[in-house]
């Protein structure tokens, strides 16, 4: 029952004394809707985690091992989201927005050397994206992924076929998502995976081998079609083009 207990505990903070002071803050003020939530937790969070400037965290994200989380200046947390940062934890950068119900999960139990996510600035992370760190999952500046993508950089072991897979450990290499890459909705990528910079992924394309630079790529697996510095402009963009306050507050902020 200890031990039971003491493997919960593990899985939420850092030490118990941690735990009681996340917990405490976390429930305080994790629940208060409106603005006026976002202004305390901005505030507050500070004493568990670390924030530059004051990042908008909505009502009801769940955290886990805050003390390893860091968010740069303008990040934006969606309702919904959460983040478990076992070491190495979870870093966010400037004017990077989480969107509804994503998911970031370290999930460093077994002390994996590259554990870790770190997402730059300027990104902009889809509803419902999953990411699991044990291998490091690293993603650069100006990444923009759609809905439902998954970024999961870690497989089991399953050589034999008398054990169960449970019991065959795992491997986890990482993942790099390199500058200005667009994920299209429903996209996947397997461990040991590298997307080029300035990549797009189609929508339900499953990445398995690296992506060269500025490729349009897409299928399961997913192969480029097209470089993207050879394109001329295409018969969609002739149907109009728009862009975003997003993208204009951003600029104001530079
Ligand atoms: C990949 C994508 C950007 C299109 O790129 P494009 O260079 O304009 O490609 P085209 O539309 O000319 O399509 C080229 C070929 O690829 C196929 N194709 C396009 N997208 C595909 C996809 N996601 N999966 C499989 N095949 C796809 C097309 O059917 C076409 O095949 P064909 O040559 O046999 O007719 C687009 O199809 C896509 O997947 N967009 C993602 C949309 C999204 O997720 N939006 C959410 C907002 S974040």
């Amino acid at each position: 029952m200890l031990e039971k207990l003491n493997y919960y505990l593990q899985g939420q903070a850092a030490s118990v004394p941690t735990y009681i002071l996340e917990q405490l803050i976390l429930n305080l003020c994790g629940w208060v809707p409106t603005v006026g939530g976002i202004g305390l937790r901005a505030l507050a969070y500070r004493l568990i985690m670390r924030l530059d400037g004051l990042p908008a965290i909505e009502s009801g994200v769940r955290i886990a091992h805050a003390s390893n989380i860091h968010l740069a200046k303008g990040v934006y947390l969606d309702q919904g989201v959460y983040l478990h940062a076992m070491p190495a934890g979870i870093s966010i950068g400037e004017n990077t927005f989480i969107m509804h119900h994503t998911m970031m999960h370290v999930f460093n139990f077994r002390n994996l050397p590259k554990a870790g996510i770190t997402i730059g600035k300027n990104c902009f992370i889809g509803e419902f994206n999953v990411m699991r760190g044990q291998g490091g999952v690293h993603i650069g500046n100006d990444v923009y992924t759609g809905p439902m993508v998954q970024i999961v950089a870690v497989n089991h072991v399953f050589s034999d076929p008398n054990r169960p897979i449970r019991e065959q450990g795992i491997t986890a290499n990482g993942i790099i998502i390199e500058d200005d890459v667009w994920l299209g909705s429903g996209a996947k990528v397997v461990d040991g995976v590298t997307v080029g910079r300035g990549s797009i992924i189609g929508a339900g394309s499953v990445v398995t081998k690296d992506i060269p630079p500025y490729s349009i790529a897409i299928g399961t697996p997913a192969k480029p079609i097209r470089d993207r510095r050879d394109m001329t402009d295409s018969q969609r963009q002739q149907a109009g083009v728009f862009f975003g306050a997003l993208e204009e507050l951003r600029d104001n902020r530079k």
